[in-house]
């Protein structure tokens, strides 16, 4: 028998949250944010089911946007941090990948090899580049300031090779609807697109489903496509999202032990009274968060039961109370369809975005709803 631990994937579901995205504006269009393996679901699979629907995909870096290529992905790929030396741009222009420029080194390196290209002639450019200018409008993390960008945008526009500039921003806490930084952020992103007159893009998630006046351009949609809302109380759209990865795995040894006997290192969990505890297959070997604390929710044959005792490498134990019959080889879900994401974050003080790129490769991926070839 094989490790049973699996993460399925569901790309029906993908493409139901990436649609919700999309329905949020009808006048957008949204980039579908492939990045770090497509928050840890497998960016070809990802991006493959997707193929029809998204007019481009994001992701972090020319690696990420190669394995999308060398799997067939024809759709423009915008590299989100841009290029990080100059030797990466012949691949970024016969590859028709769109870097983001957020700082004048990089201008000045394209411009240069641009006007080095030009020069010898080369037929490398096809119908122009597109690029996107990142403006710092309140995260201080990558970007120019307003004045500079119009300045650099300006620099670029006069380039006969560059087709478009996309302005774009990104938002510090959208998440929280009753922020003001992003309004202003919004104010200021719009008035230099107003003074350019060009396209933008800047709404992640959050602004996605909850901010309408970012909801123009491009949105730039990450992990509402994996169906975990981006919110931390209830919201009404981001409630409609469908969880695209569910973690599984089963009940390998189950015991009772008798009160005040702990379990696992440190002896962290002690029994008050005579407990059923299950041994599943999946640790932090796999990504499971070692911090999970004591009671992250566990599902173990359709019950919610309670984690007991620390996270080992390859195992976790579970207390059974809830679920007093469970045998051996019964299911267990980590997080995914009947266990929001975010709800077992909530138990491991982190987010879901680092529960799901964390997954490790050594899980198996199973593809569910494939498109049809
Ligand atoms: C520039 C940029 N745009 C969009 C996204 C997607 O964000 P989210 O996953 O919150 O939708 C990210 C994610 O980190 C990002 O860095």
């Amino acid at each position: 028998m094989a490790r049973p631990l699996v993460a399925e994937i569901n790309l029906a579901a993908l493409r139901h949250n990436y649609q919700l995205a999309l329905n949020q504006s009808p006048t957008s269009t949204a980039l579908a944010v492939v990045k770090a393996n497509a928050y840890g679901h497998g960016a070809v699979e990802v991006a493959l089911a997707l193929v029809h629907l998204a007019p481009a995909f994001a992701v972090a870096c020319i690696e990420e946007a190669e394995q999308l290529r060398a799997a067939g992905i024809t759709q423009p790929i915008v590299l989100i941090e841009g290029f990080f030396e100059a030797s990466e741009l012949p691949t970024i222009i016969t590859q028709n990948y769109q870097p983001l420029l957020h700082s004048q080194w990089q201008v000045e390196q394209l411009v240069n090899y641009l006007a080095n290209v030009c020069n010898a002639d080369q037929p490398m450019l096809g119908t122009g580049l597109e690029l996107w200018l990142k403006v710092d409008t309140g995260m201080h993390r990558l970007g120019f300031t307003s004045e500079e960008a119009a300045k650099v945008y300006q620099q670029l526009k006069a380039l006969p090779v560059i087709n478009k500039i996309t302005l774009t921003s990104h938002l510090a806490c959208a998440d929280d609807l009753t922020n003001s930084v992003t309004k202003d952020q919004l104010q200021q992103l719009q008035a230099l697109q107003q003074q350019l007159d060009c396209p933008i893009s800047i709404a992640n998630s959050p602004a996605t489903l909850g901010w309408p006046a970012a909801q123009q351009g491009y949105l730039r949609p990450g992990i509402m496509l994996y169906g975990a809302s981006p919110f931390s109380a209830s919201h009404a759209l981001a409630d409609q999202l469908q969880p695209v990865m569910t973690l599984k795995s089963k009940l390998i040894s189950v015991k009772t032990l008798a009160a005040n006997e702990s379990v696992g290192y440190g002896a962290r969990f002690t029994t008050t009274e005579p407990t059923p505890i299950g041994v599943v297959a999946c640790g932090y070997g796999d990504g499971y968060p070692r911090q999970a604390l004591e009671g992250t929710p566990i599902k173990v044959n359709g019950i919610i039961c309670k984690l007991a005792g620390r996270v080992s490498m390859d195992m976790l134990t579970v207390d059974l109370t809830n679920c007093p019959e469970a045998q051996v080889g019964d299911e267990v879900i980590l997080w995914g369809e009947g266990l929001a994401v975010n709800e077992v974050a909530s138990h491991c003080d982190t987010i879901s975005y680092t529960l799901l790129t964390c997954l490790l490769p050594r899980v198996k991926r199973i593809y569910l709803n494939k498109p049809r070839a």
